[in-house]
C-alpha cells in the first residue's frame, strides 16, 4: 500500500491521516469541503509544532508528515488510494452515503475501511462497493499516542482484507487486535459499561465526580478517571454506543444511567462544547456536581 484516504477530517481522521504520513505513506484527507480538510491538517501542523517543541521530533519529519498530506475537497481524488478509512461522523446515513460516493470512484482492487466506534460492520458492508473489501478498523483517541488498533470483520470479509489492513497498521506501529462483529466489540464493549456504571454511581450519591475520578485513577492507574475520560470522548457518543450495546445485546445490565442521558439532553456533551461533567470555562476543570 501506498496511498491512503482518510475521509472526516475531526479529531479521529486528522490523527489516522497524521499516524499514516508519518509513517511514510501519501494521505489524501477529505472532508465535506476543502477548507474543512484544510483545517483539519492545519490542526495535525499545531500537534506536530507541540512535539517539535518538545523535541519528541525534529522539523524535518514534522516537514515530511505534512508534505504527505494533501486536503481534498471531496472523495473523487480517492480513486488512487490503495486503502480509504472512513472517520466521518458517527451516523450511519452519512457513512452510507459516504460509501455510494468513493465506492464509485474506488479502484477494483481497494480496500474501504471504517473508523466506526459502534454500527455493526456486516449491516455497513451492505453499502460499501464490496463487502469481501470491507472491514472495521478502529482507532483510538488521540490517534498519535494511543498504541492500539481494533479490526473487525464482517460476515463477509476476506482474509486477503484483513491480512493487507493489519499490515498496514503494524507500519503505524500500534498493536492489532481482532474482534468479532458484535456490539461494541472489545474496547468500547468493557469500557461503556464502566463509565455508565459511574454515571449510576454519581446519580445514586456513592461520591462526588472528583472523588470516583481519583478513585479509578489512583486505585486503579487509569490515566483519566471515568467522567474525565467521558467528558474527553463526549457524552453524546458514550451514550450513542451504551445504546448499540443496550439495543444490539438486549441485555438490561447495559440500560443507559438516567444522569448520562440528562447531561446529554441539557447539550453538556463534554470538553467539546465546554461542559460535560466538568466545566471547562475557566483555568481548571470544575465538578457539576
Ligand atoms: N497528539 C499527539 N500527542 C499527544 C496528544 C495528541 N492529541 N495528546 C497528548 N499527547 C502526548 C503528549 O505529547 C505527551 O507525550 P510525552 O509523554 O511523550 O511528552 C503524552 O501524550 C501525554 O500527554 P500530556 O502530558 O499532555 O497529558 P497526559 O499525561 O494527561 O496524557 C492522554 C493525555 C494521553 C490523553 C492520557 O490522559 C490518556 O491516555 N487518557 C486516556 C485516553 C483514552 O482512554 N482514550 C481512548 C478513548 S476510547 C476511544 O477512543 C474509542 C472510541 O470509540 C470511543
Amino acid at each position: 500500500m501506498k496511498i491512503i484516504g482518510v475521509i472526516g477530517a475531526g479529531q479521529m481522521g486528522a490523527g489516522i491521516a497524521q499516524v499514516s504520513a508519518a509513517a511514510g505513506y501519501r494521505v489524501l484527507l477529505s472532508d465535506v469541503s476543502k477548507e474543512r480538510a484544510e483545517a483539519g491538517k492545519a490542526g495535525i501542523a499545531k500537534g506536530l509544532d507541540r512535539l517539535v517543541a518538545k523535541e519528541k521530533i525534529d522539523g524535518a519529519a514534522r516537514d515530511a508528515t505534512l508534505a504527505g498530506i494533501e486536503p481534498v475537497g471531496d472523495v473523487a481524488a480517492m480513486a488512487e488510494c490503495d486503502l480509504v478509512i472512513e472517520a466521518a461522523t458517527e451516523r450511519e446515513a452519512i457513512k452510507r452515503q459516504i460509501f455510494a460516493s468513493v465506492g464509485a470512484v474506488m479502484r477494483d482492487d481497494a480496500i474501504l475501511a471504517s473508523n466506526t466506534s459502534s454500527i455493526p460492520i456486516t449491516r455497513l458492508a451492505q453499502a460499501s462497493p464490496d463487502p469481501a473489501r470491507f472491514m472495521g478498523v478502529h482507532f483510538f483517541n488521540p490517534v498519535p499516542v494511543m498504541g492500539l488498533i481494533e479490526l473487525i470483520r464482517g460476515l463477509a470479509t476476506s482474509d486477503a482484507t484483513v491480512a493487507a489492513v493489519e499490515a498496514f497498521g503494524r507500519t503505524l506501529g500500534k498493536e492489532i487486535v481482532h474482534a468479532n462483529d458484535a456490539p461494541g466489540f472489545i474496547v468500547n464493549r468493557v469500557l461503556m459499561p464502566m463509565l455508565n456504571e459511574a454515571c449510576f454511581a454519581l446519580g445514586e450519591g456513592v461520591a462526588t465526580i472528583r472523588d470516583v475520578d481519583t478513585a479509578c485513577r489512583l486505585g486503579l492507574n487509569h490515566p483519566m478517571g471515568p467522567f474525565t475520560l467521558a467528558d474527553f470522548i463526549g457524552l453524546d457518543t458514550c451514550l450513542e454506543i451504551t445504546r448499540v450495546l443496550f439495543e444490539g445485546t438486549g441485555d438490561p445490565k447495559f440500560r443507559p444511567a438516567p444522569l448520562l442521558v440528562k447531561y446529554v439532553e441539557a447539550g453538556w456533551y463534554g470538553r467539546k462544547v465546554g461542559r460535560g461533567f466538568y466545566d471547562y470555562s475557566g483555568p481548571e476543570p470544575v465538578p457539576t456536581r
